[in-house]
C-alpha cells in the first residue's frame, strides 16, 4: 500500500503583497509542505526570489520548507538557505559534475538533501546518487513557470524511480514538481510519488486551498 502523500503547495502561485496571510491559509488547509520556487534568471528565464523570502516566512509556521534551487550555482548559496530555516533543499542533476558532493553538503547544514531531474535528463542518472538523496524531485515541466502542461512521459519516469528506489531497499522520498492537476494528479501518485507539488492547481481551484487538498487527498485513497 502506498503512503499518505505530503501537499507542498508552490509559494511561486501565492499573493505576494499578502504572503503572512498565504501561509496561514496554506496551513489551515492542511499542507504539510511550503515548496520555494527560487529561480537565478541563468538555469530560468525569469528570476524570482531567494532565501530571504524563506527567512522571513519562517518565524510563522514550522511547516517543512522545501526550498526548490533553480539556480547554475547552487553551491554559493546552500549556506544562506540553512540559515534562513530551509528543512530541504533541491538541487538541479543538469547544474553539477559533483551531485553527490552538493548532496552530502545540504545533509551537513542540517537539511534533507534533494536531487531535483529535468524532464530530458534519464531517470538511470539518478541510481548512483540514491544513496545521497533524502527527496528526489522528478520535474513534470521545463523549470521556469507555474501552469505549464504535464510532460505525459514524466509517469513512466516516476515508475521508474519508484523501482530502483524500492529494489534498492531505500528510504528516498519521491517528489513531483509541475503539471499537477484533476487529470494527472491520479497517475503520479499511483506511478509512485510521495510529495506532490501543486502550484496553479491548488491556488487557483474553485473550491479554495482546502478543496484543492481535499480533492488530491481523495484521489490518493481512490489509488490506495
Ligand atoms: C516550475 C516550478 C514548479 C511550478 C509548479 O518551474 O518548479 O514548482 O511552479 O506549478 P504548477 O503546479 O502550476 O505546474
Ligand atoms: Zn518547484
Amino acid at each position: 500500500m502506498r503512503r499518505e502523500i505530503i501537499i507542498a503547495p508552490s509559494l511561486l502561485c501565492a499573493d505576494f503583497a499578502h504572503l503572512a496571510d498565504e501561509v496561514h491559509a496554506l496551513e489551515a488547509a492542511g499542507c504539510e509542505w511550503l515548496h520555494f520556487d527560487c529561480m537565478d534568471g541563468h538555469f530560468t528565464d525569469q528570476v524570482t526570489y531567494g532565501h530571504i523570502v524563506a527567512q522571513a516566512l519562517r518565524g510563522l509556521t514550522d511547516r517543512f520548507f522545501d526550498c526548490h534551487l533553480m539556480f547554475t550555482n547552487p553551491e554559493k548559496h546552500l549556506d544562506f538557505f540553512a540559515e534562513a530555516g530551509a528543512d530541504g533543499i533541491s538541487v538541479h542533476y543538469e547544474v553539477t559534475d559533483d551531485a553527490a558532493g552538493l548532496l552530502e553538503r545540504i545533509r551537513r547544514l542540517g537539511c534533507k538533501a534533494s536531487l531535483a531531474v529535468n524532464p530530458d535528463t534519464p531517470i538511470a542518472r539518478v541510481e548512483p546518487l540514491l544513496e545521497h538523496c533524502d527527496i528526489v524531485m522528478i520535474m513534470g515541466v521545463f523549470p521556469g513557470y507555474a501552469g505549464q502542461s504535464f510532460i505525459p512521459e514524466s509517469t513512466q519516469r516516476i515508475s521508474e524511480l519508484r523501482g530502483m528506489i524500492d529494489a534498492g531497499g531505500y528510504e528516498t522520498l519521491i517528489e513531483f514538481d509541475g503539471g499537477v492537476n484533476a487529470d494527472t494528479a491520479a497517475g503520479v501518485i499511483r506511478a509512485g510519488a510521495d510529495v506532490l507539488v501543486s502550484g496553479s492547481f491548488l491556488f487557483k481551484h474553485p473550491g479554495g486551498y482546502a478543496g484543492a487538498v481535499e480533492f488530491l487527498r481523495d484521489v490518493a485513497a481512490a489509488v490506495g
